[in-house]
């Protein structure tokens, strides 16, 4: 495969294929102990690190805590490389039903619909449901910028009135700011500023089986991560978030109606997007975002160099952030592209291997598999892959992607579930690709707009990473 350093990884083609190795271990204990091993003593990296080299191999038989312990089976074969991670992509060889998560929570949870994230492209309503957030997209665009300038702009005023008092807390005003932003920009009214705890109650539920929350393992195992917990517990919080869609979203449910969606339908899928697609997501890549460029080891140069670039973009377009000014930011788009490379928001990819099939890893090792076979990607094993990004793979280098042999590697950059093929109906990329991006990148400008420079204190969590402003310095050009 095409690598920073020309590499192209030895073919085997000629060989037999190989059995994939790894172990499951001995039923119940061996899921037990990874368990323990993924959630407590290892964290996920060690976790897929340290199995890669005992075993030799980047495709791998493991045990994937990927739901409640008492319903789920655990054993997948792991793609831990750039190159046998883009199986997941291949429609014609995986199958992408009911995989989101790698489990189905109960559908009582998303109005007794199964939602659009949970179809394979094969299913009749993929289709119809995706050109419907594409449609959406499309007719909010001119929307995003000033929603979210007007967010994050309210945003970043208290993190000056709040910062000589000592670290300000940027997850916590952000778990508003995305939520009212997400609300403006998709229906162009912003939510009530309770609502984000009703949504990340609805989200912490569903997702609780997946993720450790911080507590001792005798207290989470049990409580967490056993049995789906019943979402009556969180009936009102979802009601209190439809409600809200089913208003402000008049103009989408509109369309959906003329498409052939019930409002019911569309609407479940509309807060389905608007909460776990997008808020949920944007939870984790803006905090990124801000910890990788604050934390990156040039940070004075580097930004030096965004503060001049993003104001002299802003000074061609009259003072105005546009798409087409941000476009031209060239180590804005970079800097986020390389955090979400790092730390991809969405760490795990699922799908079923529609049939007997071989999986190449990135040395060119061909693997049988069998149909039937849960496939799981980790991403950042992908996306730190050193065949691909050579020695500084696990590293924040600001410029990465700038240039024209840096923007090579952006297809490499597997965020949002595909490399440098746009997202359609027919696939599973993440429709708001380009939204995302943007977003990111309008962040980042927003950041030097106001500031020369900042400092934060950065925590990886189990929950994501937590950042905290420390020091800012007001912009001085
Ligand atoms: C940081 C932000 C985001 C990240 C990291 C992200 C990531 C992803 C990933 C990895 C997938 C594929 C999941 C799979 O099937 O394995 C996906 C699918 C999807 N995303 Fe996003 N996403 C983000 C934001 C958004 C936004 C803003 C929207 C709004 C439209 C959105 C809507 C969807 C939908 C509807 C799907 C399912 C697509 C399909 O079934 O074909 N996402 N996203």
């Amino acid at each position: 495969m095409a690598s920073s350093n020309g590499h192209s990884g030895g073919s085997s083609s000629s060989t037999a294929p190989r059995a994939v190795p790894g172990s499951y271990g001995l039923p119940v204990i061996g899921n037990l102990r990874d368990r323990h091993d993924f959630y407590y003593r290892q964290g996920q990296d060690k976790y897929f690190e340290s199995r890669i080299q005992q075993y030799g191999s980047t495709v791998l038989r493991i045990n994937v805590p990927r739901g409640p312990f008492f319903t789920i089976d655990p054993k997948v074969v792991a793609l831990l490389d750039a190159k046998s991670f883009t199986t997941l992509f291949d429609l014609d060889r995986v199958e992408k039903k009911d995989v989101l998560v790698g489990y189905v929570p109960p559908v009582s949870i998303t109005g007794g619909y199964r939602i659009l994230s949970y179809l394979d492209p094969s299913e009749p309503n993929h289709d119809k449901l995706k050109q419907l957030m594409f449609n959406l997209l499309h007719s909010r665009k001119d929307s995003v910028i000033p929603a979210f300038r007007s967010n994050f702009s309210s945003l970043l005023d208290g993190v000056n009135l709040q910062v000589g008092n000592g670290p300000v807390d940027f997850n916590k005003l952000n778990d508003v700011s995305a939520f009212q932003f997400l609300g403006e920009a998709f229906f162009g009214e912003r939510p009530a500023p309770e609502l984000f705890t009703s949504a990340g109650k609805w989200l912490l539920l569903m997702l609780s089986p997946l993720f450790s929350i911080g507590l001792p393992w005798i207290v989470e195992e049990p409580l967490l991560h056993s049995v789906p917990l019943p979402s009556i517990l969180v009936r009102k919080d979802y009601k209190a978030f439809y409600d809200y869609v089913f208003k402000a979203g008049t103009k989408a449910l509109d369309n959906a109606e003329s498409m052939g969606f019930s409002r019911e339908e569309a609407c479940h899928n509309l807060v389905f997007m608007m909460g776990l697609n997008s808020y949920a997501a944007f939870k984790l890549m803006l905090p990124t975002i801000l910890g990788s460029v604050a934390g990156s080891k040039d940070k004075s140069s580097l930004h030096a160099r965004l503060a001049t670039e993003v104001r002299a973009a802003m000074a061609d377009a009259g003072g105005e952030v546009t798409i087409a000014s941000v476009e031209r930011m060239e180590l804005v788009k970079s800097v986020v592209w390389e955090a979400v490379r790092l730390d991809p928001p969405v760490k795990y990819q699922y799908g079923h291997a529609k049939r007997d099939m071989e999986v190449e890893s990135h040395d060119g090792v061909r693997y049988e598999v069998k149909k039937g076979e849960m496939l799981m990607g980790y991403q950042p094993c992908a996306t730190r892959d050193p065949l691909v990004f050579g020695a500084t793979a696990g590293e924040f280098v600001g410029d990465r992607f700038v240039g024209e042999e840096g923007r090579k590697l952006v297809k490499y950059v597997y965020w949002s579930m595909g490399g440098d093929e746009e997202p359609t109906v027919g696939n599973k990329q993440c429709p708001g690709k380009n939204f995302v991006m943007l977003v990111g990148r309008l962040f980042v400008v927003e950041l030097f707009l106001r500031y020369d420079t900042f400092s934060v204190q950065f925590t990886k969590g189990p929950g994501g990473n937590k950042v905290a402003f420390t020091d800012v310095t007001k912009a001085t050009s």
